[in-house]
């Protein structure tokens, strides 16, 4: 397999860190930007062929200057809430974080990569991103999943969408992109399993909750990375989107039981009705942290499961379960730090 100079934005968070390490075991050498280099430190600098550098990705310059020289490019810049919100009097996902880090951010890396003249682009999307979806996080997902489509080779066939508009751009010199759209991703250090634990440890006797009936398909977060991995050489996958999920559907409320399960606690989960629920998010949406909003609960309102089975048909890997993963790291924490570890001994 060829090595690549790859650059990852959001190569610091929970898939970007599992991903980095797999790429440096591949031998490819890894630039990963970030806001806050000091805080990568530990987690990443550790692993061969992987440089952090603290850049801000929003600021074209800046962007171009660490993207030059690399001839592969992941983006997998994502959040789940806004600080700044969008206007209330307009779509939701337009003129604030959301519109951002989803839309902005995929032009501006997608017009970057034509300018440079770097072949490949892959791109994190999720799956259940729409133009027209139910929250504000996944109309801007889609909406910029949509503009990566476009700004690839193939993007004349693709026609056009109306929220495209915006600086002019200079796509369509050979780039070559694919977008991966995940369910809920799980594995050591995921922020679902893992805040489930907090939660249940933290609130004494019953919790009350929204959304218990959504249903979902969570997949291992290296499974995702390696379709990631594959793709970036597989020619088929040029122009490509896809569904990534695990093997089995669940509801939020089994997936809650589940966790109380493996981690001894007996709270009872109160599920909470549209109006209550909404009630509740407006209140925790206001809290730090976050832990719910209302945008999540739309979020929640359409099932996150996949109708394709993508991660077997085109990557031919079998999907993991939850259960052979999560127990080995929600009972015992710091495998990848024990990990790590090692690979700074041998380095020493
Ligand atoms: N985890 C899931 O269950 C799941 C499911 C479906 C899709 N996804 C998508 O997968 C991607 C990765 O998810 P994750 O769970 O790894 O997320 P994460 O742990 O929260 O990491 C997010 C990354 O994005 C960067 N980032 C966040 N806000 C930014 C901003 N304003 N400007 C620049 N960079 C910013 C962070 O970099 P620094 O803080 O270092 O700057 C961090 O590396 C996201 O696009 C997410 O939407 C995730």
């Amino acid at each position: 397999m060829a090595t690549h100079k790859i650059c990852i934005l959001g190569g610091s968070g929970f898939v970007g860190r599992h991903l980095a390490e797999r790429l440096s075991q591949g031998g490819h050498s890894v630039r990963i930007l970030t806001r806050n280099r000091e805080r990568n430190r530990e987690n990443l600098l550790v692993l061969p062929g992987v440089e952090v550098v603290e850049a801000d990705v929003h600021d074209p310059i800046a962007l171009e200057k660490q993207l030059e020289g690399c001839n592969v490019v992941i983006n997998l810049v994502g959040i789940l809430n806004e600080n700044k919100p969008g206007r209330e009097d307009y779509p939701p996902e337009r003129h604030g974080d959301f519109e951002k880090n989803h839309i902005e951010l995929p032009r501006l890396v997608a017009n970057t990569c034509g300018h440079l003249g770097i072949p490949r682009l892959l791109h994190m999307s999720a799956l259940g991103a729409n133009p027209i979806g139910p929250s504000a996080y996944l109309r801007s997902k889609g909406i910029g999943e949509e503009i990566i489509r476009q700004s690839g080779e193939n993007s004349a066939e693709m026609g056009h969408f109306n929220y495209l508009t915006g600086p002019k751009l200079l796509w369509g010199r050979g780039l070559k992109v694919t977008s991966f759209r995940p369910s809920v991703i799980f594995g050591e250090g995921d922020r679902f399993f893992n805040r489930f634990a907090q939660l249940l440890r933290s609130i004494p006797f019953f919790i009350p909750m929204a959304g218990t009936n959504a249903k979902m398909q969570p997949v291992w977060v290296e499974d995702v990375v390696s379709a990631y991995v594959q793709s970036i050489d597989d020619e088929k996958t040029y122009g490509k989107a896809y569904d990534l999920c695990g093997p089995k559907v669940y509801t939020l409320g089994e997936l809650m039981a589940y966790t109380q399960s493996l981690i001894g606690t007996h709270r009872a989960i109160v599920p909470l009705g549209n109006f209550v629920g909404n009630l509740q998010a407006s209140i925790m949406e206001k809290l730090p942290g976050k832990v719910l909003t209302r945008d999540n609960l739309r979020s929640l309102s359409v099932d996150n499961i996949c109708t394709r089975k993508d991660l077997a048909d085109v990557f031919h890997i079998q999907a993991t379960a939850i259960e052979s993963v999560v127990p080995g790291y929600l009972r015992k924490k710091g495998a990848r730090a024990e990990r790590l570890a090692e690979i700074r001994n041998r380095r020493a």
